[in-house]
């Protein structure tokens, strides 16, 4: 018998489903369609989904300690939005020269600042010079956004170890999960190590830390989502009946739900019949626990 089991399917046939968060707050799970410019809020207890129709697409987003705001990194940078009044302030755009990147994905981390990752979308990138150009990780803290990383394809698994002594990125096309030292402090990435290496035919997407500092990731192409040690070792597996998770998070009241975005692009009809749900939303009991979700700290 599965260790996990298959709750709901919140039917949204999401394009690019991306950035699952659960707000303990109001009890509800938040996540993006980026390429369907659209931003879902679904309130767990009484199943009531609203969508936020967006002026452009939002890659993903923190919620703000201070106020009902969230901090997001839409494809062109960074800025806030209020969903309700659809007001939006934009901070920095660090790409804005370029042509062909936009942001993927994000997190804040346990100290409140907002990190994330641009992609090379339509290749090859350019700078207003017409030199290549690649993707790059940003760390936003007030409205600053610093280069941390760099040489990037497509930024994806952002995440921190319990303790914050430990952050994880993927650059995906390169199918391995990178595990830096980090310094909580400063919010600086030292020295880095492989990870885990996803199998062929897959590439690691969205991950999530739960309670016992186990990273759990989606493997885009594998349709699955493995739950890691800190170690790297494989110590769970829960297969989905589409190819294409993209993102995950713990939710409910106890934390014991497993919240999964999925994607519908790049499949073609053949494949959309053998997947109806994919783009749907997947919610699983699991006998594990997640943690509450960082929040942004206004400066
Ligand atoms: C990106 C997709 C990409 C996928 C697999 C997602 O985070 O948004 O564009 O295809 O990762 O690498
Ligand atoms: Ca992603």
């Amino acid at each position: 018998m599965s260790e996990f089991t298959l709750l709901e399917v919140i039917p949204v046939g999401n394009i690019l489903g991306e950035c699952m968060l659960w707000d303990e707050v109001t009890g509800c799970a938040w996540w993006t369609d980026i390429h369907g410019q659209r931003l879902h809020r679904y309130h767990l207890a009484d199943k009531q989904l609203q969508v936020f129709e967006l002026p452009t697409r939002l890659c993903a987003f923190g919620f703000i300690a201070q106020d009902e705001r969230l901090v997001c990194a839409f494809a062109e940078g960074f800025a806030y939005y209020t969903p309700g009044t659809g007001e939006l302030d934009w901070l920095t755009q660090p790409e804005a020269g370029f042509t062909g990147t936009r942001f993927n994905d994000g997190r804040v981390d346990r100290q409140g600042r907002f990190w994330s990752g641009t992609m090379v979308e339509n290749a090859p990138a350019t700078d207003a010079a017409g030199n290549t150009v690649t993707g790059s990780l940003y760390c936003l803290t007030g409205d600053q956004a610093q280069k941390r990383l760099g040489e990037i394809r497509i930024s994806n698994s952002l995440c921190w170890s319990p303790d914050a002594a430990t952050a994880y990125f993927a650059d995906s096309p390169t199918g391995v999960i990178r595990a830096f030292d980090f310094d909580a402090a400063s919010g600086s990435l030292g020295n880095a190590r492989d990870f885990v290496r996803v199998p062929d035919g897959s590439a690691p997407d969205g991950s999530v830390i739960d309670s016992g500092g186990c990273l759990w990731n989606a493997h885009w192409g594998g349709g699955r989502v493995v739950r890691y040690s800190p170690q790297g070792d494989v110590l769970a597996e829960l297969a989905l009946p589409v190819t294409q998770p993209t993102c995950l998070c713990f939710g409910g009241p106890d934390l014991d739900l497993l919240f999964v975005t999925t994607a519908k692009e790049n499949l073609d009809d053949a494949a959309l019949a053998q997947q109806p749900e994919a783009g749907h939303v997947f919610v699983y009991r699991t006998p594990f626990k997640g943690l509450p979700e960082s929040r942004y700290r206004l400066a």
